[in-house]
């Protein structure tokens, strides 16, 4: 298939989105809409992906695309201003490679499109001359372009709905996906002859058809519902990504995980085996699961790593960061940007790290922050310890060792190190290094007076009494 290109047209104003993002770029499973029908038509047997966009788009576009599919793949070609899908399809063939004999035309706003659907429509054509049009029919044909076919069957022609002008059209339910595989030499033809005598005044790509049905060269394939949905405006946008992360959870669950209903898996996450994954949790970004992880209800992880056999328990937040194997988080953990745990930490609930390494075996179980630092192995930080890292203007480091005890309730004031096997008393402000195996105590000693406590309540009670007694001063 090494003769075949395909046109993504992309350079439509959008205006049913009410946005200023270009429909193409909003996101649908963390990637944008308009990624997956240029994947799709890659693994269709695209050589070329030649994407039409406005002006505006076309860095933003060109970048992410060359990015995710290599230089070698797409080419951009911009249309200005966009004067209908038959002037873009145009626009795209300007930059076509000369020698390429066949394209596929899908729009870019189809995130749900197959490869295999494209497939069909390029098999449908074979090697030969001729158009194939991608057909669905539908009960609520409204807003598609109806498919026109004579007495005999074939199709003819195709109505744009605001250009149907009789209820014998209205009623024709089968209609034009909006997807095309073609003879290129007879697209550049049948394109040159196109008008704008229609109701949006616009180059309309349909009226190819004709053309072709002339030359006895028009065919339909018929295509799933689901496959077409063409995304126009936010509700459309959100029921197909509603339906993509569908897709996208029974794609990991015929691969082996238990995934609830419910859980949103962003495209580019991968996961193990054997992952299992409550309800409710999001999975964004460039993420990857290790395998045997366990995630449970609400958490939400974002760029970041698990590595095998890695819990996570409910309601944990993980962003840019690497969790080890075997490490046990939550439930109510919040692993924020450059958190790097080791294999086997434990961090309990209302523990916050950031840019903080924690190394094998250690643990911080309860209500802590823990920025800047890095906590040797196996040492335990208390309850209610604070690494105080900032001092409005700059951050600094805590460094603590191994087998390191840090008492509950203790302020670690950086830059300060504590040394391997040292101990921190509880309740301690750390405000200088503590030597390897010493024990620091930064807090008021106790003192306590005998007695002391009953003299107080009966000094406390008999002010309450004089304070009730006294007549209100009326002001
Ligand atoms: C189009 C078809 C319609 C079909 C439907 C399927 C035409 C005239 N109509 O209608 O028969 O049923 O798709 O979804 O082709 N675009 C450009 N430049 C332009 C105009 C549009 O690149 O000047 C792009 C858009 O960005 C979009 C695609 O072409 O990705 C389709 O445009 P849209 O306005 O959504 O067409 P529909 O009204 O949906
Ligand atoms: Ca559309």
């Amino acid at each position: 298939m090494s003769d075949l290109a395909a046109l993504v047209l992309a350079a439509g104003l959008s205006r049913r989105m009410r946005s200023p993002l270009s429909k193409i770029l909003h996101p649908v499973a963390g990637r944008p809409l308009l990624h997956y029908p240029v994947a799709a038509a890659r693994a269709a047997g695209a050589r070329r992906v030649i994407v039409i966009t406005s002006p505006k788009d076309r860095d933003t576009v060109e970048q992410y695309l060359v990015q995710a599919f290599g230089r070698e793949l797409i080419q951009m070609a911009v249309q200005d201003p966009p004067r209908g899908t038959g002037d873009a399809a145009r626009v795209g063939l300007d930059v076509l490679d000369a020698g390429v004999e066949r394209a596929l035309i899908l729009c870019g706003d189809i995130p749900l499109i197959a490869a295999g659907d494209l497939q069909g429509l390029v098999e449908t054509l074979g090697s030969g001359p001729g158009l194939v049009v991608g057909t669905c029919r539908l009960s609520q044909p409204d807003g598609y372009g109806r498919i026109v076919r004579n007495e005999r069957g074939d199709a003819i022609a195709i109505r744009e709905q605001r250009d149907l002008d009789s209820d014998r059209d209205r009623a024709i339910n089968e209609i034009n996906a909006g997807l095309y595989a073609v003879s290129v030499a007879e697209l550049r033809g049948a394109l040159g002859g196109l008008s704008t005598n229609n109701a949006q005044g616009e180059y309309y790509l349909t009226d190819i058809v004709p053309a072709f049905a002339r030359a006895g060269g028009v065919r339909t394939y018929a295509m799933s519902a689901d496959a077409i949905v063409g995304v126009n405006d936010r509700s459309q946008l959100c029921s197909v990504e509603e339906q993509m992360f569908r897709r996208i959870a029974e794609r990991h669950r015929l691969a082996g995980s238990s995934i609830a209903p419910g859980v949103c898996i962003d495209d580019a996450v991968v996961l193990g085996n054997d992952v299992r994954i409550s309800s409710n949790v999001h999975l964004r970004g460039n993420t990857a699961i290790g395998d045997g992880c366990v995630i449970d209800v609400g958490s939400v992880i974002e760029n970041a790593t698990l590595g095998p056999g890695a819990r996570l328990l409910p309601y944990t937040v993980v962003s840019d960061s690497q969790i080890g194997a075997g490490c046990q988080l939550g439930p109510f953990s919040h692993a924020r940007p450059g958190s790097v745990l080791e294999a086997d930490v434990k961090l309990g609930n209302f523990v916050e790290t950031k840019a903080t390494r924690m190394r094998r075996g250690s643990k911080a179980n309860h209500l802590s922050y823990l920025g800047d630092g890095d906590v040797g192995e196996n040492t335990n930080i208390g309850a209610g310890t604070i690494f105080c890292n900032y001092d409005g203007y700059s951050k600094h480091k805590t460094t603590i060792g191994r087998d390191v005890f840090v008492g509950s309730d203790s302020q670690i004031i950086a830059p300060v190190s504590i040394g391997d096997g040292a101990y921190v008393a509880t309740g301690s402000c750390v405000t200088e290094d503590v030597p390897a195996q010493a024990l620091a105590i930064g807090r008021v000693r106790q003192s306590n007076k005998p007695g002391y406590a009953s003299g107080l309540r009966a000094r406390l009670e008999a002010a309450k009494k004089s304070k009730a007694a006294k007549p209100k001063d009326h002001k």
